[in-house]
């Protein structure tokens, strides 16, 4: 046998072996100064595209405010220990029947974070005679959450509801031998390419087919629907899907998460899903401020009219000159350039050195090899002029990237980017 961390030692897994040519600039970057359209990228401001802070409430003064009185009231530990032991307050409670009745829910539960809570509302979900069908691009979260599942599990093609169908069918076929159920999780809106899930199509489904639905709508919460009720009520359908859920860390710009759906449901999952019962309690600075920002929701529908007005112009702009970005039908902004991983770093570094502008970058083995992904999140804290500017800086960019510039320059950066 042989040292456990040996495969560690020579194999650092497919973005670790980038490390050395990547960390603090491609990867791990430093954004300094408050979050806003405007940040700092190594001492110089750059206009930020990266940041889901969607209505721009990070630092709206008033949410600040809030924020600060309830670190100052209760500190970071109160309270102690987990909502079934001893971290349930009257606070939580009034943020999880605010929620619910935002998202036309019965009952909705908090969880700590979105990640570990979704994957745990998966695994609570379902038994092992349940088969899970699922879209092949859903998020990490719920692929972690589908792992823990013993019973089977199907994909179906991205957002491709042929697809769903036919994976129905199989599942249909073999919950009739267990005696299992069914569960089809979608995403709300696709954080990486932007597309809403086929919510309406999905939903539809119910009446040829026995299964229940779970939505994670992390990039819709807050952006999409009357007062950024979400995906759901958007396309019409929020009362078919059974279990909704969202973060806070996107919107609402903070951090925890919830779940929503009928009250026996939503009983069931406080009382046997893992990630909460073995964890502490939301801390109240997060708890007040989720109240605070869902108050903003509501009665703040400036900072979603503006976000709107943003994303439209970006996107409009950037397709009038040519640009291809897909078939987004959310504020995620994707373009796609065609190059090779080290001219797409490159272009990034030029971007961010000579035009000022911060976005993430996506490369194979996310999307198809070949293929640069640019992604550009627009929030309501962005002008007019900053989208301007970065119009212009896109021209830039695909012009170099087309007359060879970043091919020249990637061997440049190969031999180690300057820290
Ligand atoms: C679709 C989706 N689900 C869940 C999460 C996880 O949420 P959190 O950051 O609250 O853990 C994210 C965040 O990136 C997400 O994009």
């Amino acid at each position: 046998m042989r040292d456990l961390f040996e495969r560690i030692h020579e194999n650092k897994g497919p973005l670790g072996k980038w490390a050395s040519q990547a960390e603090g600039y491609f990867v791990f970057p430093k954004l300094e100064g408050p979050i806003s359209n405007r940040m700092k990228f190594k001492g110089k401001e750059v206009i930020t595209w990266s940041v889901n802070d969607y209505l721009g409430l990070a630092n709206q003064p008033e949410v600040r405010k809030v924020d600060a009185e309830a670190a100052a009231e209760y500190g970071s530990a109160y309270p102690m220990g987990a909502r079934m032991m001893s971290g349930h307050t009257d606070l939580h409670e009034q943020l999880e029947n605010e929620l619910a009745e935002f998202v036309d829910k019965e009952a909705a539960y908090l969880l700590n974070f979105g990640y570990q809570g979704i994957l745990s509302t998966v695994d609570t979900l379902v038994g092992k005679d349940d088969v899970i069908v699922y879209d092949v691009d859903a998020h990490a979260c719920i692929v972690d959450g589908v792992r823990l599942h013993i019973g089977k599990r199907f994909t179906y093609k991205h957002n491709d509801v042929t697809s769903l169908e036919k994976n129905l069918q199989r599942a249909t076929k073999l919950a009739d031998q267990t005696g299992g159920g069914i569960l089809v999780i979608s995403e709300g809106v696709f954080g990486m390419r932007g597309e809403q899930g086929r919510l309406k199509e999905i939903v539809a489904l119910k009446k040829k087919y026995n299964f229940r639905f779970l939505v994670d709508d992390a990039h819709g919460f807050g952006t999409l629907g009357e007062s950024g009720k979400g995906a759901g009520n958007e396309q019409g359908v929020q009362d078919q899907i059974d279990v909704y859920f969202a973060t806070f860390a996107k919107s609402m710009a903070s951090t925890g998460a919830f779940v929503a759906g009928d009250k026996e449901i939503v009983d069931y999952l406080k009382y046997n899903m893992r990630s909460q019962m073995f964890a502490k309690s939301l801390q109240m600075q997060l708890v007040k401020g989720a109240l605070k920002r869902l108050d903003m929701f509501r009665t703040r529908p400036e900072f979603k009219i503006k976000l709107w007005e943003n994303v439209n112009a970006l996107q409009n702009g950037l397709k009038e000159s040519g640009f291809d970005i897909g078939t987004t039908q959310s504020c995620v902004t994707p373009v796609y350039l065609k190059g090779s991983i080290p001219e797409a770093m490159a272009l990034v570094k030029d971007l961010r050195e000579n035009f000022g502008i911060f976005c993430s970058i996506v490369v194979y083995p996310v999307i198809p090899k070949g293929l640069i992904l640019l992604r550009l999140i627009p929030t309501a804290t962005h002008t007019i002029k900053d989208i301007k500017i970065t119009l212009k800086a896109f021209s830039g960019i695909r012009e170099k990237l087309e007359n060879g510039t970043y091919k020249r320059l990637s061997e440049v950066i190969m031999r180690g980017v300057q820290k």
